[in-house]
């Protein structure tokens, strides 16, 4: 039995390829791990917040001297740090937009990479404090980026793929739903990506 935490970045809710794909991937799983937990969390709808001068005042100030403002500041980071805890396995669905993450996965991370936290800097370097965690990466891009031409211009999976490993997660499948927006790659496009889903 695990505990799966579906983290979504679309807005696109039931349009969505990466959600779609995210799904499938926690379909898998289940069937891997019967009985296992899921618990979903939409950055979009919940309007996670970009971090702000009063999130990052509370994240430097010793948890003993915040004020109830800065606990209340630091509540999205401590709540978002403490589900990615808990869980056993993170999918996390990333829908390339202008060949990044799309800015509700950027607000997310802003808020779950804390120094003395999730990373801590010692003798030999940074050193990453969330382990023990599988990560699948469920992307989904108009074009075509695994090979090809465009491979270099995906800053969606090296991107996540460096920050989630700088705080310990360094066990990262990557799953594509690829060509979404080309006419004849997108026919059976999420067929393809998951039948490609190893669990
Ligand atoms: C505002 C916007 C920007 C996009 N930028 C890119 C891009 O830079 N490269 C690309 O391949 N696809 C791009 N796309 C296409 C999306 O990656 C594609 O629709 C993908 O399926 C989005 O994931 P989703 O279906 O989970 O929302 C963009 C789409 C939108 C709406």
């Amino acid at each position: 039995m695990k505990k799966i935490l579906h983290v979504i970045s679309s807005p696109r809710h039931g349009e969505s390829y990466s959600i779609k794909l995210g799904e499938a991937i926690v379909a898998k799983l289940l069937l891997e791990y019967p009985g296992s937990t899921v618990s979903t969390y939409n950055l979009v709808d919940v309007h996670f917040p970009h971090l702000e001068e009063a999130h990052i005042a509370s994240f430097f100030t010793p948890l003993e001297a915040r004020t109830p403002a800065g606990v209340e500041a630091a509540r999205h980071s401590d709540e978002a740090i403490r589900a990615i805890r808990e869980a056993d396995i993170l999918v996390v669905g990333a829908p390339m937009y202008n060949f990044n993450i799309h800015s509700s996965l950027k607000a997310w991370l802003d808020h779950i990479v804390r120094s003395g936290v999730t990373f801590s800097y010692g003798a030999t370097g940074a050193e990453g404090l969330v382990t023990g965690k599988k990560v699948y990466l469920a992307v989904a891009t108009g074009g075509v980026y695994s090979s090809g031409p465009m491979k270099e211009y995906d800053f969606v999976v090296p991107y996540l793929t460096w920050m989630l490993s700088f705080i310990g997660m360094k066990d990262i499948s990557v799953v594509r739903v690829e060509g979404t927006a080309i006419p004849e790659l997108k026919e059976g496009a999420l067929e393809r990506a998951v039948a490609s889903i190893e669990v």
